[in-house]
């Protein structure tokens, strides 16, 4: 298909808020804007796993135990889902984890902080996937095919992420003086950092006014992270938990709570890989990687096997 009529059979998909499919006429930057961005969300779910990984053998319970590993293993699965996704665009799997493991790809800053306590299990939970759906509901509408797709099935299972974790938080700021202190001192340390998971001012990003063109995003990075600001505080007050924000104030006529400066310098020096454990996190995924080697290698192996095997036996027959 020409460039002027492939083009134009695009923009009609885009007017009419269709879906883009892997078969038709994309350009470039449609095309590189949504690898990218697939890319680091996959990214961000395989790293996602190290943080809470951290406490799955701490756990207090059996019962939270088990739920946090369902949690862990959904995140290993949201994560295939959007490989399979960026790979339509015509990027490999292996592509894309050389372009993470030698920092030419990014995952979100929210997972380059430590968990130092047991209640950032409930912060993450509550916190992060919440900001995660937040994001992923709006994803739901993208107009690139299978990423819309994918977001479907997994916006089902953030919920569940994000309830069992403001659960975590709920029984800590209702248990014992020692225990809401961990929820409160939780809440101080990932509070600044799941309002930068939205992304830059919608000023300073370079890519949301081309993206919302796109219909990439269907939301901007201030509105979606205002949306999430005005359904998190109250949550944090029903816990008789503070945001750790003195600026905060509800704004009667708008209806918005108002927040405080972000810490952009914070922000963009962990988007720079100069996180707390930035150099940790990365480090684990190489040697997991390096690791496993062996297990795509046999599983890739016995697909061969496999095939030839039905090859020869439909000679035979
Ligand atoms: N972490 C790391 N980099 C970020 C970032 C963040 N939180 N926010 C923005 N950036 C980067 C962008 O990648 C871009 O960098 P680049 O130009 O070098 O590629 C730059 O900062 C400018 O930001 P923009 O806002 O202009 O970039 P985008 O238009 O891509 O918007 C975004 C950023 C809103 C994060 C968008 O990429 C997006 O919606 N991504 C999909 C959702 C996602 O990745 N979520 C991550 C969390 S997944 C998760 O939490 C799993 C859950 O199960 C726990």
């Amino acid at each position: 298909m020409h460039n002027d009529t492939g083009q134009q059979a695009f923009d009609a998909i885009i007017e009419a808020d269709e879906k883009v499919e892997p078969r038709d006429w994309m350009p470039d930057g449609y095309r590189s804007t949504l690898i990218r961005q697939i890319a680091q969300h996959a990214h961000s779910e395989v790293i996602g796993m190290q943080p809470e990984a951290n406490w799955i053998t701490r756990a207090p319970t059996l019962l939270r135990k088990s739920i946090l590993t369902a949690k862990v293993q959904d995140e290993a699965g949201h994560g295939l889902y959007l490989y399979s996704a960026a790979e339509t665009l015509g990027i490999s799997r292996d592509e894309l984890q050389e372009l993470l493991h030698s920092g030419r790809q990014k995952y979100s800053s929210i997972f380059n902080y430590p968990t130092l306590s047991w209640a950032d299990m409930g912060a993450i939970g509550w916190l992060v996937d919440g900001a995660a759906i937040m994001n992923q509901i709006m994803l739901q509408r993208t107009s690139y095919g299978p990423y819309a797709r994918a977001m479907v099935k997994i916006c089902k299972e953030e919920s569940f992420h994000a309830r069992q974790g403001y659960s975590i938080m709920m029984t800590l700021a209702q248990g014992t003086e020692e225990q809401k202190a961990l929820a409160q001192d939780a809440l101080d340390r990932w509070w600044w950092p799941s309002l930068m998971m939205f992304g830059p001012h919608d000023a300073e990003s370079p890519h949301t006014e081309q993206s919302m063109a796109w219909k990439i995003k269907r939301v901007t990075n201030d509105e979606l992270r205002q949306m999430y600001i005005d359904q998190t505080v109250p949550q944090a007050h029903y816990l008789g938990l503070t945001i750790p924000d003195d600026d905060l104030v509800f704004d009667e006529e708008t209806g918005h709570w108002n927040i405080g400066p972000i810490d952009w310098d914070e922000f963009w020096a962990t988007v720079k890989g100069n996180g707390r454990v930035s150099r940790e996190r990365i480090a684990h995924k190489v040697k997991a990687w390096d690791e496993g080697a062996w297990v795509r290698e046999a599983a890739t192996a016995y697909a061969a096997k496999q095939r030839s095997r039905s090859e020869s036996e439909k000679e035979a027959s």
